[in-house]
């Protein structure tokens, strides 16, 4: 497996390979690889020949510094599960921060049309600067026909297609389904530092998504609202930061659902200190 520590070199390799009329497919990651990541790596292989992985921990968009010192580095492990998926189609972009950012380890300001401005950015300041500012450099670098981004992150997923309009960046955005364990959790790197006990709790917040899927066909958005901030209420360890009901497009609340509109559930948790969150489309 090819693994670039430097853009210049990654760069080159992908304009000659492009050269031969080949197509290029690309997944940005933080690392701390796991089966949800590998899903939108093998989703990739059906469109190109070659699939560019980047990990890269990101510090421009960790609101709290101790985040981003604690979020785990694992390149050796990460490169193992990519070679699982494939040996030798698989090129890995795994840069220092200077081949990144040079001196200037700061966010560009982006507005996305208002879409930065809900859920996960109220609730984390400059994230999506942060994660704007990445993509867009990583996009630049690789130039990929196409890009793959998990519906488990469907506000930066919408950012991401937002960013990619504005700036006519040519990678064409692919989102991917939420890659669950048997249990309904959905797959995060986060997962691995829950203890057992929250473990065992924490699918709770997917059976609950579900259900109000289930109550969405009968009842209007701010009653399945009520009926799942309750259930969190009465639950004895997992502490509800928001739940929202959001047009998919806009990602805006509204009053009266209207026929032909798609809608979504949004949540966040914590399972003690652990932040997790969780979506599913109600229509
Ligand atoms: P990271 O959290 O490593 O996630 C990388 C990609 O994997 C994202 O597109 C995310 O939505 C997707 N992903 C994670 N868990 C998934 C799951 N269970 N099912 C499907 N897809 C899943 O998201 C980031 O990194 C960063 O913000 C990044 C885009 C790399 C910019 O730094």
């Amino acid at each position: 497996m090819k693994i670039f520590k430097y853009k210049k070199n990654l760069a080159s390799k992908i304009d000659q390979f492009k050269a031969n009329g080949n197509s290029i497919g690309f997944v940005p990651t933080m690392g701390a690889l796991h089966e949800g990541h590998l899903s939108l790596v093998k989703r990739g292989f059906e469109d190109s020949s070659i699939m560019v992985v980047s990990v890269f921990v990101n510090p421009t968009q960790f609101d709290k510094p101790e985040d981003l010192d604690k979020y785990p580095r694992t390149l050796d492990r990460d490169v193992a599960l990519l070679k699982t998926v494939s040996k030798d189609k698989i090129w890995v972009y795994a840069p220092a921060v200077e081949d990144v950012y040079s001196n200037e380890v700061t966010s560009e300001k982006f507005s996305f049309d208002g879409l930065e401005d809900e859920m996960e950015g109220k609730f984390r300041k400059g994230h999506f600067d942060g994660v704007g500012t990445i993509v867009k450099r990583l996009l630049e670098i690789i130039k990929p026909h196409y890009a793959y981004f998990g519906e488990k992150d469907f506000q930066q997923l919408l950012i991401i297609k937002k960013l990619v309009e504005k700036y006519h960046l040519e990678a064409k955005i692919i989102g991917c389904k939420i890659h669950r364990e048997p249990n309904g959790l959905a797959m995060s790197s986060r997962n691995e530092r829950l203890k057992p006990a929250y473990k065992e709790a924490a699918p709770f917040i997917f059976k609950t998504l579900k259900n109000a899927k289930r109550k969405f066909k009968t009842q209007s958005a701010t009653k399945v609202i009520h009926w799942v901030t309750k259930e969190f209420t009465n639950h004895p360890l997992l502490e509800l930061e928001y739940f929202i009901i959001a047009d998919t497009k806009n990602l805006k609340s509204f009053q009266r659902k209207v026929k032909g509109k798609h809608y979504r559930g949004f949540i966040a948790v914590y399972a003690d200190d652990i932040r997790l969150i969780d979506n599913i489309a109600l229509n």
